[in-house]
């Protein structure tokens, strides 16, 4: 199979990633619930793990770095702890579910207001946008950095400038540049920075988190236990058990800790140009296909997504017909961006989307390129 579909996630990891949790699996306790080896050795796993996504992510202090089980969760706890009654908050068309329902569902049962930033037919935003929708109770800024449908990337560094120019939090949604765009939280002017271990960090499933920096206070989702503090009857205020209740996930740590080590060995700038080496030779050829229309801006950078559709076919069937014929694997349909399909026209149709991976190579990108040019025809 030729696997296309790294935006959902990536299925080839690092052979350092899979060891790793094995290795977890045989030895690492409970951590912060012992003083005996494994369970100590599975709390040094874990601040291990959180010093390199701090240092990776430009976060200051590694204590400012809680885990979660996905970007979704890690979404929920800022949205829902950061915003009450009364607030305002801004967010774009790019945005994904695991934004936008958070965002919705605190409009209906909090009572916030939200303002949506349009995007064109191109999935493109205006960046003035933002400040002529800032009011006077407005409290945050929460965008995507790459919109997992066009693969359009938003100047994250120039929207944390005019959130903090009003006093606004700015909370980033990194799931598909984590691992391949450099980010620097402090130098960007991001106060709570989200992340999904499983993409493009090359770590297991099941992990993921957040870097919130310090003076950002956001109130716990989940409480209960955390091996400190137990005869407290709320959750502790410090970080990162504030927002880290329950047994962690140590084995997928482990391999997150190795999937940030393979990171720093290979760069973030060099697997993002080989990423944009495959995305712009895949974009280049489909492009000139008769029948296919492609979405997005391809003027700058951008993240290494090129989503499709041939003729008025559906995306369903093309993305089957891409994998029965040609065992290619690529993601049809909606991907729970529904506004950037509204904005694009496509959402009775969807799109087929081809996003490309450290781990692809020229050749599958050439097969991919006939494959689209044979159902064409
Ligand atoms: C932009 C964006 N945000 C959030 C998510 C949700 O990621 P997860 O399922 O790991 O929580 C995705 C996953 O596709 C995404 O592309």
């Amino acid at each position: 199979m030729i696997y296309l579909d790294n935006a959902a996630t990536t299925i080839h990891k690092p052979e350092t990633v899979i060891e790793a949790v094995t290795e977890a699996m045989r030895h690492v306790g409970n951590s912060a619930r012992g003083t005996h080896a494994g369970s100590l050795d599975a709390a040094r796993i874990i601040f291990e793990t959180r010093m390199k996504i701090a240092s990776l992510f430009g976060c200051p202090d590694p204590t400012r770095v809680a885990f979660t089980c996905n970007i979704t969760e890690s979404l929920n706890i800022a949205i829902n702890g950061l915003f009450s009654e009364g607030d305002h908050v801004i967010t774009t068309m790019l945005e994904h579910n695991s934004v936008l329902r958070p965002l919705y569902r605190l409009e209906k049962e909090r009572g916030i207001e939200l303002s949506i930033v349009p995007a064109d037919e191109n999935g493109c935003i205006c960046y003035d946008d933002f400040e002529k929708m800032i009011r006077p109770n407005t409290r945050a800024i929460v965008t995507t950095h790459i919109s997992n449908l066009t693969g359009n990337m938003l100047d994250i560094a120039r929207i944390g400038k005019i959130a903090h120019a009003h006093d606004l939090l700015y909370i980033v949604d990194a799931a598909q540049s984590a691992g391949n765009i450099p980010i620097d939280m402090a130098a960007m002017d991001i106060d709570v920075l989200c992340f999904t271990g499983h993409k493009g960090l090359y770590g297991p499933q099941g992990t993921g988190g957040l870097c919130v920096m310090p003076g950002v206070q956001i109130r716990p989702f989940k409480v209960g236990g955390t091996g400190v503090q137990t005869y407290l009857k709320k959750q502790p205020e410090d970080m990162p058990v504030r927002l880290e209740a329950g047994t962690m996930n140590a084995h997928g740590l482990a391999g997150l800790s190795a999937a940030v080590d393979f990171i720093n060995e290979t760069g973030v700038e060099e697997i993002h140009r080989h990423e944009m080496e495959l995305m712009q030779l895949f974009y280049r050829e489909v492009k000139e296909i008769d029948g296919v229309t492609v979405y997005g801006d391809f003027s700058g950078d951008r993240g290494a997504i090129v989503s499709i559709n041939i003729r008025d076919y559906d995306s369903s069937e093309v993305s089957d017909c891409l994998m029965q014929d040609y065992e290619i694997a690529t993601r049809p349909g909606a991907h729970c961006a529904p506004l950037m399909h509204e904005a694009l026209g496509t959402t009775d149709q969807g799109a087929v989307r081809f996003s490309f991976s450290w781990f692809n190579t020229k050749d599958e990108v050439l097969d991919a390129i006939k494959a689209v040019r044979e159902l064409s025809e």
